[in-house]
């Protein structure tokens, strides 16, 4: 199904399908709630994992990469919730997000300045806005002669690059043991020489290897993680900065040094948008994410952080950005 990003059935005879305009809900060849739990474990096993009454969750990758999450009674009430998300093979180069419309065709230089002037970025943004997407066709920017290293949870950026080493997370097995944790994985990474740092979705303790890595010389580097807006970004990293037992003011502190840029996509009825790239300030307040540019469907705005971002880049034409 071309176009389709998204598959989600939890309940007997329909699915709900999203091909970019949002959910649109569709019928499908499922009697029951039998059915659906059975069509559930026959996916879970394809990704080689169980899914039965002792393990009611599963989250797994299908042979063609499709990502599935797997709920079923009495977990998810009354019927087997399954959550399909597709996973491009192949990362999209950033003129074709242009031409898709998720980055304004002017801002295209400027994001690929970024990245070839090493600046570490942050890209936020809610479940599903285009986070893993936008990083994977960053990653493709990256030259050559790089070496890149990927941390994640499940294996999903593809990017077009000829050299990448990816380490993904190991869950404990049946009895409980050999699970290799994220922040171990970040750790490791950095013996790895690596020239870019990469934190697949920063969502657990590993926040504080990342902070510490991007703030000893590791830059470059990109994480993603869950906000809905940049300026949510700061409360996000103190939270997860305090599952590794860091303080609110070193968690800011490090984050301010770490990141030179947050760049944030939203999706707008539908449409996905990399809709403004902040800066991180630390003031009296503490940390905050202030806006350099924006775009919206009117053109694009300059923000109070901009000089700071033509500071972390080394330099920029205004003229080059409008
Ligand atoms: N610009 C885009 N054009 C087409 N499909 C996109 C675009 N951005 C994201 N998608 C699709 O939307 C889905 C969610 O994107 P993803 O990058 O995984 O979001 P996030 O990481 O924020 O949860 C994926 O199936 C992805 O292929
Ligand atoms: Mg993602």
């Amino acid at each position: 199904m071309p176009g389709v990003t998204d598959v989600l059935v939890n309940e007997p005879g329909k699915a709900w399908v999203d091909r970019g305009r949002g959910l649109e809900s569709q019928s499908v060849d499922l009697a029951d709630a039998a059915a659906v739990r059975a069509l559930a474990v026959t996916m879970a096993s394809a990704g080689g994992r169980r899914l039965d009454d002792a393990s009611p969750l599963v989250d797994a990758r299908l042979p063609d990469g499709t990502r599935l999450h797997a709920a079923l009674p009495p977990v998810a009430q009354d019927c087997a919730a399954i959550s399909l998300r597709r996973v491009r093979t192949s990362a999209l180069s950033l003129d074709d997000l242009a031409v898709g419309g998720m980055i304004s065709a002017p801002a295209v230089p400027l994001v690929r300045e970024l990245v070839r002037r090493r600046c570490s970025a942050l890209i936020t943004g809610a479940t599903g806005s285009g986070k893993t997407t936008l990083l994977a066709s960053l990653l493709s920017e990256v030259e050559p002669r790089e070496r890149i290293l990927i941390i994640e949870e499940a294996g999903e950026l593809q990017p077009r690059h000829p050299h990448v080493v990816r380490l993904v997370e190991r869950r404990a097995n049946i009895e409980g043991s050999g699970a290799i944790s994220m922040p171990t994985l970040v750790r490791e990474a950095l013996r790895m020489r690596p020239d870019r740092v990469v934190l697949g979705e920063c969502r657990g303790p590993e926040v504080r290897d990342v902070l510490t890595a991007f703030n000893t010389g590791h830059r470059g580097g990109f994480a993603t993680l869950h906000a809905n807006s940049p300026q949510d970004a700061p409360a996000r990293l103190v939270a997860l900065g305090a599952l590794a037992g860091m303080d609110q003011r070193t968690v800011e502190v490090q984050a301010a040094i770490a990141f030179d840029v947050v760049l944030h996509v939203e999706r707008v009825r539908g449409a996905r948008r990399l809709s403004s790239i902040a800066v991180m300030e630390m003031g009296t307040a503490g940390l905050s994410a202030v806006e350099a540019v924006g775009w919206t469907a009117r053109g694009w705005r300059q923000g109070p952080g901009w000089s700071t971002l033509v500071a972390a880049m080394g330099g920029w034409e205004v003229a080059d950005a409008a």
